[in-house]
């Protein structure tokens, strides 16, 4: 039996929808049951656990042969990360209790990076999960297409989409989240011994003009990207509400700069197989 959480959003449902496919039983790990029904349906057990507390969590992951770990996003983190530091001491504790005989555990493209930014988070988390002592991959996307649907707004009604990743063409490893679930399932049902590190991006490389192409090409219309200047981000995150935007801003230097990549080879990187266009015109319809 393979324990899933985050399973009430996008990856942690698509290792689930992957595994179900595949004919594995599937323990469905929710911090709130009534929105545990769909999968209670689809034949899972239901646990409850929230990833800040142990021993919810090592219930939740007793019994099972495999663990997919999502670790929550935080995105305006205090200094120091004390809420991933939490997930990362409650997880850890969990997986020593529970002794499942493998894990794996989303993590980012850019985890083995020097310098702190908002990705630490998964680089502390990868640092106390290589200490445990069953099997556990990493497994380590990029970018996100999902995280395009901030910009369906603006690209629709005023046919541009703002920036941050700059140089407007450099290209940025991007992967859609059913892709990384689908490779995560595939990686649950292996067996391995030790620590491993697997990459994943999507079919091919995307720069925000690329992105901009695409949204014109689905919404048939002009759409062009524009710069978000370095100088504005810090007033614009404050204003959005955030108190700590300095790692957010680490790290999207840290991909305008080089410096958050992958650590393999490009040819060692594994490749997904949705496209961007695909992806778009599916946060089209959902808006629709
Ligand atoms: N965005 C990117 O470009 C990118 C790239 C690489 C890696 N990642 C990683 O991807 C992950 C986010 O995945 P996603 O997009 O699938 O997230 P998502 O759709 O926002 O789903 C988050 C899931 O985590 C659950 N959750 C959140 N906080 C929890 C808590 N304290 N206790 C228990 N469950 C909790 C949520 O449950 P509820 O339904 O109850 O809220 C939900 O099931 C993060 O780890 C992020 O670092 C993101």
């Amino acid at each position: 039996m393979y324990a899933i959480t985050g399973i009430t959003g996008k990856v942690g449902g698509a290792v689930a929808r992957e595994l179900l496919a595949a004919g594995q039983p599937v323990r469905a790990v929710v911090r709130d049951t009534t929105r545990a029904e769909a999968w209670a349906e689809r034949g899972c057990e239901i646990a409850t656990a929230f990833m800040e507390d142990p021993s919810s969590l090592a219930a939740a992951f007793e019994g099972a042969t495999g663990v997919f770990i999502l670790p929550p996003s935080e995105f305006d983190p205090e200094p120091g990360f004390p809420e991933a530091r939490t997930v990362i001491e409650a997880v850890s504790a969990a997986l020593l209790k529970a002794r499942p005989d493998k894990v794996v555990c989303l993590s980012t493209i850019g985890a083995q990076a020097d310098e702190v930014n908002l990705l630490t988070q998964r680089t502390l988390m990868e640092q106390a999960l290589r200490e445990m002592p069953m099997s556990v991959t990493f497994l380590r996307p990029g970018w996100f297409m999902e995280n395009a649907a901030w910009d369906v707004e603006s690209a629709s009604a005023d046919g541009v989409i703002d920036s941050y990743l700059q140089p407007l063409d450099k290209p940025v490893p991007m992967v859609a989240t059913a892709d990384v679930g689908r490779v995560a399932a595939e990686l649950l049902q292996q067996t391995w011994r030790g620590v491993r590190v697997v990459e994943l991006e999507g079919p091919r490389r995307t720069s925000p003009n690329d992105l901009a192409a695409a949204f014109a090409r689905v919404l048939n219309r002009p759409v062009r990207a524009e710069v978000i200047e370095r100088q504005t981000w810090e007033a614009l995150f404050r204003t959005q509400g955030m108190k700590h935007p300095m790692p957010r801003m680490r790290m999207l230097d840290g991909f305008n700069e080089g410096w958050i990549d992958f650590e393999s080879s490009s040819d060692e990187v594994l490749r997904g197989h949705v496209e961007l266009e695909t992806l778009l015109g599916e946060l089209m319809s959902r808006r629709a």
